[in-house]
């Protein structure tokens, strides 16, 4: 694979300034986990917007327990999602990265940086797994069981496996991890907005969003580094397939939460039949509310964010295609 070393003396300023202030803010090196109490099942747990399900009528006539009960499968449902995909996503690209794998190459200090995101990943998915056994033990609820759905990042990685040519299957591996972390932060911090303040839900979120703003900045820097070290003709053939790719990240969830909430209305005594009506007509309406243009998707705006601060659509030829697609604003 050709390799291009680009000076990029901004990157590594903003690096060794990282790496400097990293040990005096890292979770992982500076903060007491929080830990979950019993009197905590008095608020809402989660905000309504990441269990559309609690507002169905149906769903409602359980009474409160059920609909408690549901809220906290939701919450095991979004720590396993952080403890898996931290590591089997993040952290294994991170290592991708600190050993230089890509055919526009980094400096030390960003590779070390690379380091640093891995461990603070790792730690998440450490702490995540740490209250989720904790909800088990205060509130007795367990997790849905079913097996491993698949997160933004595993759907753009499949994507990666077996779309991508083979030649871009490693640059398009950097592309995801610098995409999926900057959704990953957005995501957290919606979530946040919405949740109650001082509940688990909140105390966790703002834990996890310690580490996250920090990371996101950062692979805004390395997807410019990338995007403009890369040679004419490479930036365009990946320019080329980002349409695919953002489709793959953005959407390709969408199954794997419909089986798990019919799994988690089954686990509350709904015939499965009666399971998929309710989560079919929750999500078609959800669906039928949003506009038609992509980009008018906050999720998707988030990413139109990064394209634009990143440099990416200041290529002509990508942001012609991104604006055919939808994807960014004309
Ligand atoms: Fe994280
Ligand atoms: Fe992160």
């Amino acid at each position: 694979m050709p390799r291009i070393t680009k000076k990029t003396p901004d990157l590594d300023a903003f690096c060794s300034n990282y790496l400097r202030q990293w040990d005096k803010r890292a979770t992982v090196r500076n903060t007491e986990p929080y830990v979950i109490r019993k009197s905590d099942v008095r608020t809402y747990t989660i905000p309504p917007m990441m269990q559309p399900l609690t507002s169905e009528p149906e769903v409602q006539e359980l009474g409160k327990a059920a609909v408690r009960t549901l809220e906290l499968q939701t919450f095991h449902n979004f720590l396993d999602d952080i403890a898996r995909g931290e590591i089997d996503g993040v952290t294994v690209l991170c290592g991708r990265l600190a050993n230089d794998e890509f055919s526009v190459s980094f400096p030390n200090s960003a590779r070390q940086v690379a380091l640093t995101v891995a461990t603070d990943e790792a730690y998440h998915a450490f702490i995540a797994r740490k209250y989720m056994k904790e909800i088990e033990t205060v509130f007795g609820v367990e997790p849905v069981d079913l097996p491993a759905k698949k997160s933004l990042i595993d759907c753009a990685l499949a994507w990666v496996e077996t779309k991508a040519p083979e030649s871009l299957k490693q640059d398009f591996r950097v592309v995801t991890l610098c995409f999926a972390e900057h959704l990953i932060t957005h995501e957290l911090l919606d979530m946040k907005r919405d949740s109650e303040p001082g509940n688990a839900f909140h105390h966790v979120l703002s834990e996890h969003l310690t580490d996250e703003g920090r990371h996101q900045v950062f692979f805004e820097e390395v997807l410019r580094h990338f995007w403009t070290g890369l040679t004419e003709k490479r930036r365009k053939q990946i320019g080329e397939l980002l349409p695919e790719f953002l489709a793959a990240l953005h959407f390709g969830w969408f199954p794997g939460i419909i089986d798990w909430n019919k799994t988690a209305l089954i686990g509350l005594g709904f015939k499965p039949k009666r399971a998929a009506r309710i989560v079919k007509q929750c999500y078609t309406r959800l669906y039928e509310e949003k506009s038609s243009k992509k980009y008018d998707s906050p999720i998707v705006a988030h990413s139109e964010s990064l394209i634009v601060r990143s440099e990416v659509s200041a290529h002509g030829p990508t942001r012609k295609l991104l604006v055919d697609t939808e994807w960014i604003r004309p």
